[in-house]
């Protein structure tokens, strides 16, 4: 099969190098010359585990190109993927898909012979009839079906997830594109990978719908979390123990700062336009997105809740910025709302993330920005783990509480175990869990300690 990958980022680079895997002939086509001037280089423009060898061994061995225009790869193409960026339209949250339909309008100036264009992207019910009519208008002579194909991988985990979907969903009611998409995808489906065809503007559905419910469960269990710390309960036993009930299942129960990313804020807002232009109201989609968006902010209270006198004046050494861990995408990142957070209560905060520094540059204004973590702990007042790199679940405790100024960790990911910070002389907040406040002091003790100059508090009991 001959493969034209419209848009080479997260999305299209990642599943034009499996595709090139599984054997296919795959161009990746991006507008932003840079990206693919690099690629070509060998660089590989964001951080993701496995794909740097990934594309260099396809490219070696002659089934993947990278080229700045779509032309002869789309003309050359029997099946074209949209991979470009949906994202937020500034305003209303609709999905931005002015990028789909230029990709589109080039395609149709291209394609020849019988293509099936197919909608990798993330986009609205309905995106695939505009792109049909699109084709139509422009070149009514092609032989050409639109499909629908969303995405699921994960970022961090995508080359896994892309060779070991769940499901592989094509929507589309032709059999000829059906035909094409078997091919594209036989190796999986002889890995077992369940293929499911549906409508075109199921398929379109599907995505969201699977995002919704994900960042629903998320919200939940996060909301849950806050009612643990009232009620004195553990909010990872009651995840645990409601998700051995497969009904429920143990994913998407771990609470934290809040979802951030690339697809789900910006998936559900745009669900949620969708629905209120066909005068449908999603009001559990409403009460997530308004929830998220306040609880990245909250998190900084919870940092000044565990540091006597508030932030004013206090160094916060913030440990994580991309979204999750084993990725460098800083997009919609809970740290961000955290830092500005921190920084509107009078916070001077500084940062490490083992993958993101670059990124984090163009969006963090007056952070000094570490080499690691312990320089990011020195003189701090409190640190604060806001991504759950595994090299933050196992720092090295008594070093990192010996430069600090005062042994305060504000843990946003529950790594670390409340016996642990107790033996270690910490004062810890995790999310949804009793605090651990050494030593039994009193506020007035605390304040002394924290503001004061001896910290090294090596035996809490
Ligand atoms: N990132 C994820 O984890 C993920 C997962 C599933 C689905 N998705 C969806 O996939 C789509 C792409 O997401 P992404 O994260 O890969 O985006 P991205 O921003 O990383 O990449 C999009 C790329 O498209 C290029 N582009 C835009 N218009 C173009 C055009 N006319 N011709 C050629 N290139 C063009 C951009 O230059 C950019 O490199 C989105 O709809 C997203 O919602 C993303």
């Amino acid at each position: 099969m001959r493969i034209a990958m419209i848009g080479t980022g997260y999305v299209g680079l990642v599943s034009g190098a499996c595709f090139a895997d599984f054997g296919h002939h795959v161009t990746c086509v991006d507008k932003d010359l840079k990206k693919i001037d690099a690629l070509k280089r060998g660089e590989i423009p964001f951080f993701e585990p496995g794909l740097l060898d990934l594309v260099h061994s396809n490219v070696e061995q002659g089934r993947l190109f990278f080229s700045g225009t779509l032309y002869e790869a789309v003309r050359a193409a029997d099946v074209v993927f949209l991979a470009v960026g949906t994202p937020s339209r500034r305003g209303d949250g609709h999905a931005v898909l002015s990028y789909i339909y230029e990709a589109v309008r080039e395609t149709a100036a291209a394609v020849d012979g019988f293509t099936v264009v197919v909608t990798k992207s993330t986009v609205p019910v309905g995106t695939g009839d505009e792109i049909a009519r699109i084709l139509n208008d422009e070149r009514p002579d092609a032989d050409v079906v639109v499909a629908a194909n969303p995405e699921f991988l994960r970022e961090g985990a995508a080359i896994y997830d892309f060779k070991h979907p769940d499901r592989i969903v094509i929507g589309t009611d032709n059999e000829r594109a059906k035909q094409v998409l078997a091919d594209v995808y036989r190796p999986l489906y002889l890995n077992q990978a369940p293929i499911f065809y549906t409508s075109r503007r199921t398929a379109e559905l599907i995505k969201y719908a699977a995002n919704g419910f994900l960042a629903t469960k998320i919200s939940f269990i996060n909301e849950i979390a806050d009612l643990c710390e009232e009620v004195g309960a553990d909010v990872q036993d009651v995840a645990r123990g409601i998700g051995l009930d497969n009904r429920i299942g143990s994913k998407f129960l771990h609470a934290g700062p809040g979802f951030g990313g690339s697809c789900f804020p910006k998936d559900i807002r745009a669900l949620i336009k969708t629905a209120q232009d066909f005068d449908v109201d999603l009001r559990i989609l409403e009460a997530v997105a308004a929830g998220n968006e306040t609880r990245k902010r909250a998190m900084a209270r919870k940092v000044a809740a565990m540091l006597p006198g508030g932030l004013r004046g206090k160094s916060v050494g913030v440990l994580g910025l991309t979204f999750k861990p084993n990725t460098s995408d800083m997009r919609e990142a809970p740290s961000l709302a955290l830092i500005t957070a921190l920084q509107d209560m009078g916070a001077a905060v500084r940062a490490y993330d083992p993958a993101g520094m670059d990124e984090a540059q163009g969006h963090l204004q007056n952070v000094t920005l570490c080499d690691n973590a312990y320089a990011c702990a020195d003189g701090a007042d409190a640190i604060v783990i806001a991504t759950e790199w595994e090299q933050f679940r196992a720092l090295d405790l008594e070093r990192l509480r010996d430069v600090m100024a005062s042994p305060v960790i504000v843990d946003l990911r529950n790594v670390y175990r409340l016996e642990d910070m107790r033996r270690y002389g910490f004062h810890y907040a995790s999310v949804g869990r009793a605090p651990v406040r050494f030593a039994n002091l009193s506020e007035e003790q605390l304040e002394e300690l924290i503001s004061g100059s001896e910290l090294a508090v090596k035996d809490p009991t």
